[in-house]
């Protein structure tokens, strides 16, 4: 059977290094069927998954567990991230080698409810992780802080403006970002900073690349085109953490995907209902939404108006992404040897984004009523189709696999000897 691939363009799947999946746990919001069935219909071929799910991915069981259920419904590959905390301490290297596709710090709250670790705690879990060679990435966001405020807020006024979501210092994320690339520096482990969402936060990821920091970043597709302008329109429809920021951000972040200081995009796609998403007090709004299956038709719309080259979007969705996680060059590029993981685009398409349309379970979006151009009409995955002319394959169900088994990370960096105890006693001790 031949393709009409006639005036499509083809591009290498899109890999989304941060996605909720939410099951087991929570399949209500989302499954690995209908999460994998919207990658598909985006464009994405592999996605890793979250770790905030029930239980939570911290021990060797529940990764066991979650391998089962993925192997059993994925419609595209996947990687299984495992939380690095107090919980998992004695777990690191188990974790490391039963399976996974990096490591998830928790440095502030977020759904699910995750203990984040003290620095000390950090510590020690950046020396065990950093001999597994495995990438840990980071919620950068210490937010006792908003919690206070947002207590305080839901206390003082149940139907406080908008913007204060908007409003959570942008410190609270500078400090993060820092205090984990210095621990990353201390010890060689390997750091990737989620969700980046304001301007604030590209000092400190420079300041870290120049000092030789193995640290990669991410940025959202809400963080490019949303801004608080658009509070008023969704309500708390678009409350997410961290929150979408002033208009202002959105520049600085995209010049930031041109230059490369950002590696990439990956979308968070964190479905919630649409119950759940229009509470009527705001501070009971379950934060996140959908994004997995809109990125790639946003992003396209945007290269096509001159916000990025089209070059740099295969970089920041494909490239960059395999690269940093030891997946290229078997993913992330369309080469002689390479998985076949392909979407091909007609980049001549407009069309409007629908909540209704949506395959995640969590029809609700910010992203709703906007006009693109760019639409995914065949998703392939090593080489077999997943979505044809814009329809889910029959039987593709059970067809995803785990990526750990082609990944390869590079020789784990050795600690730096001049930042421990060694250099100022001569023991050797690490502090
Ligand atoms: C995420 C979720 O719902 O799991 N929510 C969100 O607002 N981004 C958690 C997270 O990524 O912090
Ligand atoms: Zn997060
Ligand atoms: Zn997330």
């Amino acid at each position: 059977e031949t393709l009409d691939a006639a005036g499509l363009a083809i591009l290498p799947g899109a890999i989304d290094v941060h996605v909720h999946f939410r099951d087991p746990g929570y399949d209500h919001k989302e499954d690995w069927e209908s999460g994998t069935v919207a990658a598909a219909f985006g464009g994405v071929t592999t996605v890793f998954d979250m770790p905030n799910t029930v239980p939570t991915v911290d021990n060797p069981e529940a990764l066991a567990q979650k391998h089962a259920i993925a192997a059993s419904k994925a419609h595209v590959d996947y990687g299984l991230y495992a939380v690095l905390g107090e919980s998992s301490l004695d777990h690191v290297e188990t974790l490391a080698d039963a399976g996974i596709i990096g490591f998830k710090l928790y440095m502030g709250n977020t759904f699910g409810r995750i203990a984040s670790p003290s620095t000390g705690a950090m510590l020690e879990l950046f020396e065990k992780v950093a001999p597994t060679g495995k990438r840990v990435s980071l919620h950068a966001e210490t937010n006792s802080v908003m919690e206070r405020r947002e207590t305080a807020l839901k206390a003082a006024n149940r139907n406080a403006p908008l913007d204060h979501l908007a409003s959570r210092p942008a410190v609270v994320a500078i400090e993060a970002v820092e205090r984990a690339a210095t621990l990353a520096e201390w010890t060689g482990a390997r750091i990737h900073i989620l969700h980046i969402s304001s301007a604030d936060e590209l000092r400190p990821l420079a300041d870290a690349k120049a000092r030789g920091v193995d640290v990669t970043g991410e940025t959202g597709p809400h963080y490019l085109m949303l801004g608080t302008d658009d509070y008023a329109r969704f309500k708390g429809v678009i409350r997410v953490n961290p929150p979408v920021r002033e208009a202002s951000n959105q520049d600085p972040l995209w010049r930031a995907l041109q230059s490369g200081l950002i590696d990439m995009v990956a979308t968070d796609h964190a479905p919630h209902t649409p119950e759940e998403k229009q509470r009527e007090n705001i501070w009971d709004v379950d934060c996140g939404f959908p994004g997995v299956e809109t990125q790639m038709p946003l992003m396209l719309t945007a290269v096509a108006e001159g916000k990025l080259g089209f070059q740099d979007y295969v970089r920041v969705s494909s490239l960059a992404p395999a690269r940093a996680f030891g997946l290229y060059p078997q993913k992330g590029v369309i080469a002689p040897g390479s998985d076949a993981d392909f979407a091909l685009v007609d980049l001549g398409a407009e069309w409007t984004l629908d909540d209704a349309q949506l395959h995640s379970r969590s029809r609700i979006s910010p992203f709703d009523g906007r006009q693109v151009k760019g639409q995914v009409r065949h998703t392939i995955v090593r080489g077999r189709f997943i979505v044809r002319d814009g329809a889910l394959v029959p039987d593709s169900k059970g067809t995803g696999r785990s990526v750990h088994a082609i990944q390869h990370m590079p020789e784990p960096r050795p600690l730096n000897r001049d930042k421990t105890l060694d250099a100022v006693t001569g023991k050797g001790e690490v502090l």
